[in-house]
């Protein structure tokens, strides 16, 4: 179904604005060619795909770069996520969100956008200045949940878990974060949001590895006893093999200062992302989701699924099927289908 199910008496949009705001004043202070600088030597380290030696977000100027072009980006991904979660998770309320590994904050910003409930953000984190401009942006914001968000000095591995046993959040996430991890850690990354939250989000890049990586999670949340909700309708092994490999794209639109620091003339970009959600609440069945950009012919719509039986298959809707083409014309990729 296309998600239209924006959640009431609640302006996302603000929050986003706001979050543009604060990043071009916070970061005002520092030269847009250091930033670009900064943002270039991030990618090419988060594209070598190897695990960090040291933490990278170990600067001021670092991790200004890294919230000017990674934030917005993030705060799509999940957002887009969050519209999922209002399908497959009807009841999913986040008072209380924990982000393990949060860097500069962005799941919170995200959440904000979408959960008018929320009233306490917790985020953990290793890199003193991504807490302290972390805590900072969240300061600008206009939800009071976010605005007093609390930062923890907190190395995964190292650190003891948080909160007291029992003492469980609505939301955990892992945003971005277990791909930076060792493989044993990617276990105990997991393990932590388990015993942290009911529901559980992991998010990695949309590349083949980002979603080997949300696979091995989602076997982890399975085990856990948690279920997973989206994207997959399904609890069986994932259908696609060979080179193919589940990512969703996200609409972000770039600021004036997202484009400056990336050198990129466009006013928006796709973010391609991996991801799991996975929950104890109860979840919504639902028949399929659009795994790829549903191709588009006259008078015929082919729909790239993944099924709640556990296959992937192209539906080739026609028009002589009245409501269903109809249906079928409006659906895009990260969609799902209704039970
Ligand atoms: C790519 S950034 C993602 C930050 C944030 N979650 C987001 O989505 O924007 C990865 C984050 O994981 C943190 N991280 C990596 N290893 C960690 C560890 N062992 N303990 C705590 N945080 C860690 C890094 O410091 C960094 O902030």
């Amino acid at each position: 179904m296309p998600n239209d199910l924006a959640r009431p008496d609640h302006d996302s949009r603000v929050v986003a604005e706001e979050l543009r705001d604060v990043l071009a004043e916070a970061l005002a202070g520092h030269r847009v060619e250091a930033l670009a600088g900064r943002v270039a030597r991030l990618i090419e380290a988060y594209r070598s795909g190897s695990v960090p030696a040291s933490v990278i977000l170990d600067d001021p100027v670092t991790v200004a770069a890294y919230a000017a072009y990674r934030m917005p980006a993030t705060v799509a991904a999940l957002r887009s996520v969050l519209e999922q979660a209002s399908v497959a998770v009807p009841s999913l309320r986040v008072r209380r969100l924990v982000d393990l590994g949060g860097g500069t904050g962005a799941a919170g910003w995200a959440v904000a956008a979408w959960a008018p409930e929320l009233e306490q953000v917790d985020v953990l984190e290793q890199s003193e200045p991504a807490r302290t401009l972390g805590a900072r942006l969240a300061r600008g914001s206009s939800v009071a949940g976010l605005r007093e968000s609390r930062w923890h000095a907190w190395t995964l591995g190292l650190s003891a878990r948080p909160g007291a046993p029992g003492d469980v959040a609505d939301l955990a996430t892992l945003s971005y974060v277990v791909g930076e991890l060792p493989d044993a850690l990617r276990h105990e990354a997991v393990a932590t949001a388990m015993a942290a939250a009911s529901t559980v989000l992991v998010v990695e890049p949309g590349t083949p590895a980002g979603y080997r990586r949300v696979l091995e999670a989602r076997d982890l949340l399975l085990g856990g006893g948690f279920e997973v909700a989206a994207p997959c309708p399904h609890q069986l092994d994932c259908p696609l093999v060979g080179d193919d490999w589940c990512h969703l794209p996200a609409h972000v639109e770039r600021s004036a200062l997202h484009r400056a620091v990336k050198g990129g003339e466009l006013s928006y970009e796709d973010e391609k992302f991996s991801y799991v959600l996975a929950t104890r609440l109860p979840v919504e069945p639902y028949a399929a989701r659009v795994i790829r950009h549903p191709m588009i012919r006259k008078g015929l719509v082919g729909l790239p699924l993944c099924q709640a039986d556990g296959t992937a298959a192209q539906r080739l809707v026609s028009k002589r099927q009245g409501a269903d083409y109809k249906q079928a014309r409006k659906l895009e990729w990260g969609d799902c289908l209704p039970g």
